[in-house]
């Protein structure tokens, strides 16, 4: 026998035999025996002496007389019958929740039906968190390869590793139908280089003076005279380019000088990241490019990557009247939002990303961010975050945390991430109709960058 109650209509305590166990995540139907009926969800469960299944879950939505979700008021209930869901129930909440963007199987108990994610649910930040090796890069080209098919949101990625530089090559398998939509999306790869017509680039000249200062790692407190002498002489556009400007200071006087050698020690003039003739990388975004996927590695440098992020990012920001729908993808977020910046250069894209984060959603500026822990990333910038996609995790802290930063994640839903394998995830918040384990389907495209496997000796 099979029953729930429940005081508040919230939420509802259930016991259950063992032969037909509910566990937390299960979606389970709850029949009250007058006209109402309700879909629920499975939070807590423990076994008594007796064998018995006494659990806690939370009601989710009422039921029309077809099974299907509909408004209405959750009223308390007593000697429920409860029972497990069935696939048509599942799949009519997530059409109720206008979830159709497919990224894999969803599994409740035991079934298993294709899970959707709520293009809407994106116009909000959302964090991917997984240990290493347990397959974000996958899951977020999987997810990113769905959006560009069932959305025409403007997207750029931050892409530290060149995991999605063929992100418009479709595998061989891929229905022909995907493969000429991707080729009809304007989709642009952007690499370190100075030939070929896609190299990434930022333009000195046209980043905002506190940015231009953090290039030059400068403190407008701790370095106040250099700082001091950056503001004056760059008032002048005429020497907003790095080559007028350290022309200008080595015929100046001793601040001028000083300010010339920070150049000319960082070495800043020689990085390849500046577009000097060709297009810088918010120019072609500014053309209207709809994906970007910028490739950060390969510059020689670790602060040019940050530099045409911070530009990017800048520019965005800056340009965040024009309310383009834009999805911001950082793969290895720790990189350029790290919970304590190393460097000047770091803290300033840090501040922006801080600025986006807790801003930018009403001016459809979103943020899709993957780490591998949430401790990695600045705290600013997590605690913006209201969709939740958990891999797999090992480290009972690291999910003690998540479970204090994403309070609408069931937490023993969240305890069963150190024993997901690969590809399997929790997605919880509004990008979903509830919190679901879902298994990642497989990528439309090809991988960038696959794991190197170990070489095995061949025996005869
Ligand atoms: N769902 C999946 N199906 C098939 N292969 C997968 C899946 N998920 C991951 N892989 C493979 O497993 C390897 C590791 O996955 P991935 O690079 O996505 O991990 P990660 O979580 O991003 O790790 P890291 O934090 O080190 O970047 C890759 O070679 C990838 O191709
Ligand atoms: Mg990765």
């Amino acid at each position: 026998m099979s029953e729930a109650s429940s005081y508040d209509g919230r939420r509802f305590s259930f016991r259950t035999e063992r032969e037909a166990p509910l566990v937390p995540g299960d979606v389970v139907l709850i029949d009250t025996g007058t006209r109402e009926r309700y879909a629920g969800q499975v939070l807590e469960h423990a076994v008594t002496d007796t064998g018995e299944l006494l659990g806690l879950g939370a009601v989710l939505t009422c039921l029309d007389a077809d099974g299907h979700p509909t408004r209405g008021v959750r009223r308390p209930f007593a000697e429920a019958s409860i029972q497990a869901a069935t696939v048509d129930l599942l799949v009519s909440m997530q059409q109720s929740a206008g979830a159709a963007i497919p990224v894999g199987t969803w599994r409740s108990g035991h079934l298993e039906t294709p899970a959707h994610l709520k293009a809407q649910g994106f116009n909000r930040h959302t964090f991917l968190c997984g240990q290493s090796g347990s397959g974000k890069t996958y899951a977020l080209g999987v997810i990113l390869e769905q959006l560009i098919l069932a959305t025409e949101l403007r997207m750029v990625v931050l892409d530290p590793n060149a995991d999605f530089v063929r992100l418009g090559e479709t595998l061989p398998g891929a229905p022909e139908e995907v493969a000429q939509r991707l080729r009809a999306t304007d989709l642009r790869v952007l690499r370190a280089g100075t030939s070929g017509s896609d190299t990434l680039h930022a333009r000195f000249s046209s980043m905002s003076p506190r940015s231009k200062a953090a290039v030059l790692r400068m403190d407008p407190v701790a370095d106040r005279g250099e700082y001091n002498t950056f503001m004056r002489e760059t008032a002048d556009a005429s020497r907003h380019g790095l080559t007028s400007l350290l022309d200008t200071l080595q015929r100046g006087g001793p601040d001028q000088i000083a300010l010339a050698q920070r150049i000319e020690n960082l070495g800043v003039l020689d990085w390849e990241v500046w577009a000097k003739e060709r297009p810088s990388a918010v120019e072609i975004i500014d053309s209207g490019t709809r994906i970007t996927v910028m490739d950060l590695g390969g510059f020689e440098d670790p602060a040019e990557p940050l530099a045409v992020s911070l530009e990017v990012l800048d520019s965005l920001w800056a340009n965040r009247g024009s309310r383009t729908p834009t999805l911001i993808v950082i793969d290895e977020a720790h990189n350029v939002c790290p919970a304590e910046p190393a460097s000047t250069l770091a803290a300033a894209v840090t501040d922006r990303l801080i600025q986006i984060a807790a801003e930018g959603r009403k001016f459809g500026l979103w943020l899709l961010l993957s780490s591998q822990r949430p401790s990695k990333l600045h705290p600013q910038v997590l605690s913006q975050c209201d969709n939740l996609a958990l891999m797999r995790m090992n480290s009972p802290s690291d999910v003690e945390e998540l479970a204090q930063l994403f309070g609408f994640t069931p937490p023993a839903m969240l305890h069963a991430a150190p024993s997901f394998a690969q590809g399997e995830v929790l997605l919880a918040g509004g990008f979903v109709p509830a919190p679901s384990f879902v298994q990642m389907g497989a990528r439309l495209t090809q991988e960038g960058g696959q794991d190197v496997k170990v070489p095995v000796t061949k025996v005869p």
